[in-house]
């Protein structure tokens, strides 16, 4: 038997790549990571002017983007993305979602429509997008390949620190159960999809964990005495594994959240 070759197994050039919550930490940093390794890209946010500055920037190096500009909260916008991508790039291989929203505060002092917010975009906005993806896949020719699906869940779905993170860490324990249904639903028809679970890496979701004040200093101090490489990560260290989640080196994995948390879970 003749091996592939194992830098192909992680080529994923010439594949239309979607990213959505594509201005964000990691969004971006998946963005420009996806269009060094030569995808088609659709980028989709609702930040429209972050938007054209992200795609000004990907061009300059050679890339190929196509901008969605939507909240994607609704079946509407869910598939105009998709329609997005297919309208560039003919056709959808990989989609990465990385929108996310948390709302700090102790329950009983949070109202309701606090909660729902949080739901609504971690976990309605993820379920949308799969939909439309999956939708697109299964009309798509089976020569086209596999189509990979990741999301960002994250450590919180199975920790229940730092406190008043009731609705983030239901959230994201709610997509990793999602990711595994989709996986079982999915696995037959050649579509993968999987999760990734960081820590704390520097963005405007953790950025109050970065303060010298309390409470977060404190949080912060805490949280590091429990990531035994003894540092928070940054946007690189989340890079490697979604290349890999997103290309055929991964074909046998599904259903999974990959945890990139120096460790944190480990314990
Ligand atoms: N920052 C962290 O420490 C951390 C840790 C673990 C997990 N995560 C998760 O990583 C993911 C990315 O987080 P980040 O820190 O890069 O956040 P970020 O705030 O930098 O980026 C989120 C992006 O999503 C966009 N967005 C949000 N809701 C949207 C919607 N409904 N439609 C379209 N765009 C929308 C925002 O405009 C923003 O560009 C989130 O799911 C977050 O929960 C973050």
């Amino acid at each position: 038997m003749i091996l592939p070759s194992p830098l192909s197994m992680f080529d994923v050039s010439g594949k239309s790549a979607l990213v959505i919550g594509a201005t964000g930490s990691f969004g971006s940093a998946a963005a420009s990571a996806l269009a060094q390794m030569g995808c088609y890209l659709t980028i989709a946010d609702m930040n429209s002017e972050k938007l054209e500055a992200l795609a000004v920037e990907l061009r300059g190096g050679g890339a190929k983007v196509k901008i969605v500009a939507e909240i994607a909260n609704s079946e509407a916008a869910a598939q105009k993305i998709i329609d997005g991508v297919v309208s560039a790039h003919g056709a959808l291989d990989m989609m990465f979602v990385a929108t996310g929203l948390n709302d700090v505060g102790y329950i009983e002092d949070q109202p309701y429509e606090k909660w729902r917010a949080v739901m609504t975009a971690n976990l309605d906005g993820y379920w949308l997008a799969c939909q439309a993806a999956g939708r697109q896949f299964a009309k798509q020719p089976g020569d086209r390949g596999r189509g990979k699906v990741v999301v960002v869940s994250s450590t919180r779905g199975r920790h229940g620190l730092p406190t008043g993170y009731t609705g983030y860490c239901a959230s994201k324990a709610g997509l990793d159960g999602m990711v595994r249904a989709l996986a079982c639903e999915w696995g037959g028809k050649g579509i993968n999809i999987n999760a990734i679970g960081p820590t704390v890496f520097r963005s405007p979701l953790s950025e109050w964990m970065f303060s010298e004040e309390n409470p977060g200093k404190a949080t912060r101090e805490a949280m590091l005495e429990r990531v035994p490489v003894g540092r928070l990560s940054d946007t690189n260290d989340l890079i490697g594994g979604l290349i890999y989640l997103l290309s055929p080196a991964s074909d046998y994995v599904t259903g999974h959240t990959l945890y990139i948390d120096g460790g944190y879970t480990a314990e």
